[in-house]
């Protein structure tokens, strides 16, 4: 019984240690504010469409940067954001943005 519960105990704590943490994705997303549409942000370019990032599904955000990352999805300014971010800054940051709304509610 120890064993299947130090076993399960393991398993948490390789899950919570691989997702995103939202605190370190909070200042990594800070350059990124400027142009996506957050409440209290100042949105830098009016003038074109930049998709809202707070509430936006968590595995939405990681999919679509990894996509701009590899040049699959190709937009010269996101490729550049996401050139230069990690699989942990990713997951960071979307773990941020996903949770920015229920922030705000609670
Ligand atoms: C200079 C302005 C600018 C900055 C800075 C910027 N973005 Fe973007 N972002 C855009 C625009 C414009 C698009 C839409 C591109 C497209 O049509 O593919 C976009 C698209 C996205 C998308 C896809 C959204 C969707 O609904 O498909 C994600 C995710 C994203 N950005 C995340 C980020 C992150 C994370 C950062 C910071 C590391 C960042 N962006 C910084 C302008 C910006």
């Amino acid at each position: 019984m120890k064993i299947i519960s130090l076993m399960a105990f393991m398993l948490l704590s390789f899950q919570l240690s691989a997702a995103g943490d939202a605190e370190t994705g909070k200042k990594i997303a800070y350059t990124c504010s400027g142009c996506h549409g957050i409440p209290f942000y100042q949105n830098t370019y009016p003038n074109y469409h930049v998709p809202r990032l707070g509430g936006q599904n968590e595995a939405y955000i990681i999919a679509a940067l990894k996509a701009y990352r590899s040049g699959e999805r190709s937009h010269p300014t996101m490729q550049a954001q996401a050139g230069s971010l990690s699989d942990q800054d990713m997951a960071d940051i979307a773990a941020f943005f996903a949770n920015f709304n229920k922030e705000k509610e609670s």
